[in-house]
This record gives C-alpha cells, sequence and structure tokens, in this order.
C-alpha cells in the first residue's frame, strides 16, 4: 500500500550556486602604458618604428644611426647612393657599392642599434647592393619598387643574418613573393612592409587607385595581415606586418596597430629632423608647403610618385626636358629617351638643396609638419602620443568592461529569481501532484468498498438462498423416505 505519510520525505534537488564559475577579468594584470617592441626574426627594437630608406640620399647613416640610437629601426637608402661621390659619372655602379659600404659602416659606428638598407628592386645594380648589406651584416633589407623574387641570395642571407622584408601595396603582391619563396627557396621573408597611396616617394598603385578608399591603408593592411597569417601557422614563425604612408602622430601607431600591424614605417616626420641626411633647404620644403602643394607626378620610372611642387615640376609638366646625361641606365624602367628629365639627379639635386633643378618626394602629410626638431624629441612625441591614444582606447575598454560587468550582475540576479521561481513551482507541483493522487485513491477506496458491499449483499443472498435450498432438500428426503415407507 502507498504510504503517505512518506511523501514529505521526497528530495527536491537541490541547485548549488556556489558551484557556477562566474567570469573574472583582473584589470590589474593588463599592462596599458608600454608601446609594444618591434620583433623581426631575433632583432628587437625597443620601439615599433622602422625609419623608412629615403633616397637619394635622405636617409643615410646620420638619420639612421639617431634613429637606431633611440631604440628605433634606421634605415640606409641605397638607390644612387654613389651620388654622394662627385665622381659618380665616371664611377657609377662602383660608386654605389662603394659609398652604401662606407654608409653602412659609418652607422655602425655611431650606433649599436637596429640598422637596415633600403634597396630598390627596379634599379639595375640591385643585386650588387644587396650583398653590400650582406657582407656589411646589416640587420635587416627592406626591398621595394618591385618584386624581390628572382636570385634572392637566400642562403647568404641566412649565414650572414640579415633579415629581409618585402614592401608590398597589396595582399595579391605579399601573397606572390611568399607563395614564390616557399617554392623557389623552401623559406619565407621576415617581415613585410605594407605602403599605403599616403606614402611619399614612388607608389605602387595606378593613378586612379591612390584616392579610391579600397585602396587605403586601413584598407589593404588586414588583407595583408590575413595573407600572412598562413605563412606564419605553416612556418611556425612570426611575422610583422609594418604599415607605412600617411603615419603621422602616435594616435596613427595605435590605430595601425588596432588593424593588425605590429610596426609602422615612418618617412615624411623624418625629413624635418635635424639628423635628417639632406640640406636645410630640403626640411625647409616641407615646413613652407601647404596641402594643395602636394601632388602626384608621374615619374621617368613608370610609377607614379608624390612630391612637393615646384618650378621645376610645373616647367616639366608643361612639357620642358631637362638637360641631362645618364650616367648608367640605373633603373630598368626608365625610358632614357623619352624621359624629360633624370629622376635620381633631380632627388640629388633635391637633397643638396638645388629645387631649382630639382623637387623634393614628400608624404601626403607633409603639409602639417611646422618645425624641424631632433630625432630623440621626434620618438619621444610619438610614444607620448601612442600612450595617450591607449589611455583613451583603454578608458573605453574599461567603460565596457563595467558595463559588462553591470549586466553579469543583473544576470546573476535574474538568474537568482529564475531559480528560486522555478523552486516553488516545482514545490507547488509536487504538492498539487499529491493532491490528485490523493483524490484518486480515495476514489477507488470508494469503488472498493462499494463492489464489497454488493458482493457482502450478494453473499449474503446466496447463504440465505443455501439455507433455504438445504431445508427444502430435507423437506424433500422426508417426504422421500416417508413414501418408501409406505410402499
Ligand atoms: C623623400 C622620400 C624619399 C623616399 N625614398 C624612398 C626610397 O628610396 N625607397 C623606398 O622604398 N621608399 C622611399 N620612400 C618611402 C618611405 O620609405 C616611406 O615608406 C614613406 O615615406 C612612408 O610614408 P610617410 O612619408 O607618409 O611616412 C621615400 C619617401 C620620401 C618622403
Amino acid at each position: 500500500m502507498f504510504d503517505f505519510s512518506k511523501i514529505s520525505e521526497l528530495q527536491i534537488p537541490k541547485i548549488d550556486l556556489s558551484n557556477i564559475e562566474w567570469p573574472r577579468f583582473d584589470l590589474s594584470r593588463i599592462r596599458w602604458s608600454q608601446i609594444p617592441k618591434l620583433r623581426i626574426g631575433d632583432s628587437v627594437a625597443k620601439l615599433p618604428i622602422v625609419q623608412g630608406g629615403m633616397g637619394v640620399g635622405i636617409s643615410l647613416s646620420g638619420l639612421s644611426s639617431a634613429v637606431a640610437n633611440e631604440g628605433g629601426i634606421g634605415v640606409i637608402a641605397a638607390n644612387s647612393i654613389g651620388m654622394l661621390d662627385r665622381d659618380y659619372y665616371a664611377k657609377h655602379r662602383d660608386a654605389n657599392v662603394v659609398a652604401l659600404r662606407k654608409e653602412i659602416r659609418k652607422a655602425k659606428e655611431k650606433t649599436s642599434g637596429i640598422i637596415g638598407v633600403n634597396i630598390m628592386v627596379a634599379v639595375n645594380d640591385f643585386h650588387a647592393l644587396l650583398m653590400v648589406a650582406i657582407e656589411e651584416k646589416v640587420d635587416m633589407v627592406f626591398l621595394g619598387a618591385g618584386l624581390p623574387i628572382k636570385g634572392i641570395p637566400v642562403e647568404e642571407l641566412r649565414s650572414a643574418r640579415v633579415k629581409v622584408l618585402p614592401i608590398v601595396s597589396s595582399a595579391r603582391a605579399a601573397g606572390l613573393i611568399f607563395r614564390s619563396w616557399v617554392k623557389r627557396y623552401q623559406d619565407i621573408p621576415d617581415g613585410v612592409v605594407v605602403e599605403g597611396p599616403k606614402a611619399g616617394g614612388h607608389l605602387g598603385f595606378k593613378e586612379d587607385q591612390i584616392d579610391n578608399p579600397d585602396f587605403a591603408l586601413e584598407r589593404i593592411l588586414p588583407d595583408v595581415v590575413a595573407e600572412i597569417k598562413t605563412y606564419e601557422d605553416k612556418f611556425n614563425r612570426a611575422i610583422p606586418v609594418i604599415a607605412a604612408g600617411g603615419v603621422f602622430t602616435g594616435a596613427d601607431i595605435y590605430n595601425f596597430f588596432k588593424l593588425g600591424a605590429s610596426g609602422v614605417q615612418m618617412g615624411t616626420r623624418f625629413v624635418a629632423t635635424h639628423e635628417c641626411d639632406a640640406d636645410i633647404r630640403f626640411k625647409e620644403a616641407y615646413i613652407s608647403c601647404k596641402e594643395g602643394d602636394i601632388e602626384i607626378i608621374k615619374s621617368p620610372v613608370g610609377m607614379p610618385g608624390r612630391a612637393i611642387r615646384n618650378k621645376f615640376l610645373m616647367d616639366i609638366s608643361a612639357g620642358k626636358k631637362m638637360d641631362h646625361k645618364c650616367a648608367w641606365r640605373c633603373l630598368k624602367s626608365c625610358e632614357i629617351k623619352t624621359a624629360p628629365y633624370c629622376i635620381s639627379l633631380a632627388l640629388d639635386n633635391a637633397r643638396r638643396g638645388d629645387l631649382e633643378k630639382g623637387f623634393a618626394f614628400a608624404g601626403s602629410n607633409a603639409f602639417r609638419v611646422d618645425k624641424i626638431i631632433s630625432v630623440k624629441d621626434l620618438l619621444q612625441e610619438l610614444q607620448k602620443q601612442y600612450l595617450c591614444a591607449e589611455e583613451k582606447g583603454a578608458g573605453r575598454l574599461r567603460r565596457e568592461y563595467e558595463k559588462a560587468l553591470e549586466k553579469l550582475v543583473s544576470l546573476k540576479e535574474e538568474y537568482l529569481i529564475g531559480v528560486s521561481s522555478l523552486k516553488d513551482e516545482y514545490e507547488m507541483g509536487i504538492e498539487k501532484g499529491i493532491a490528485t493522487l490523493r483524490e484518486e485513491y480515495l476514489r477507488s477506496m470508494d469503488k472498493i468498498s462499494s463492489l464489497k458491499n454488493k458482493y457482502l449483499k450478494a453473499l449474503d443472498n446466496a447463504n440465505f438462498l443455501k439455507k433455504e435450498l438445504i431445508e427444502l432438500f430435507e423437506q424433500y428426503s422426508l417426504f422421500k423416505r416417508l413414501n418408501t415407507e409406505e410402499i
């Protein structure tokens, strides 16, 4: 029989809230106020800032060593570097090799920091210049203006521990270089510079792409990061992606880091430093230029370039041909016969401060430069601005985190209310269940007792009939016996 007295002992499952793990964030463990270092292979720069190589002769041992001394990466521009030698027209190729070697050695005397060399793939002595960089064991080479794919002396680079960073303008170019390296050399470059259309100097874009937002650095950088990621995974090696072109403030650096960059390359800002190797008149051209003076030119190299408009460039666009002789066809793609001027000569003249016979390449932000400062001050200013932007970002993050916490607390309360009302419902359900059970039982008991009564009545009836039958039978026996006796 079901024992109703036991029903109160039925176990109601208990939910133990103490077992639930509520997410916990420890803000104190996050290091907010430090600009990240830039690691390229085994070279670690204290500051994630590469001073872009600037030719002809704009970034030599002076600028590069100053940047390296402050913890950044200083880069010597190799193209037409032999023009430093007044005898360039007699020595050309050899002058380039000699001058590059000399500048690397000078830079290394001035710093124990990181020194790189920028070499244009498009120059005819690309290989010779690369070999000098390897022999002089610079820390890294930046290879732009063309795809560094064919004939790269990878073994020599590796044994001299010289890191390689191609400069690209699209994820497609980055993919092509990395794929080809894997195929040809079973190796990959050590990093990539992505140069967007706001950069100074020659640009890796068609003219109609320069102002098209689809080709903005903010758009192409994440694509390059994604492209390189597959090689990082495959080779289990970190490949930093360095953003270049239009980086002007520390806040810009912070923003490009948010988009996946591990470092930035800057050119324009380093021109307006005391240590920049160009003549003061070149630097002053930056300070005095207005936004409207910065224009895109068609370079004889066959690529567009960004420069500060001056009389020289206006004369060229008006169809004037400048007197020039070609030293030795330094650029593969230069149209010597039709070129109205020699680009190397024009750039070298500008470096010397003779802007009547040349022009200054400049980034789209050059008009924002208002004074010449030291590399140290520039890098300190950039760091401060970076940390400020990060602090703002951190403040935003903190506010988001606090909102998330509030939500968590209200969710927890909702949960507790939910659990306790569920428990009540559950208990009510059990009580309801017991009541209906009891009713059903009682109904069954009633049924049973009425059946029992019916049965007892029938039994009584049967007993009564039985008694009557016995009596009848007895009467019949007596009657039969009497009759028999009479016969
Ligand atoms: C005056 C000048 C000369 C440059 N020369 C070269 C060069 O020889 N090779 C190269 O790869 N990039 C060259 N660049 C590009 C810079 O290395 C750098 O990537 C670019 O300027 C970054 O953009 P930003 O000027 O807006 O900072 C030059 C830029 C300037 C402003």
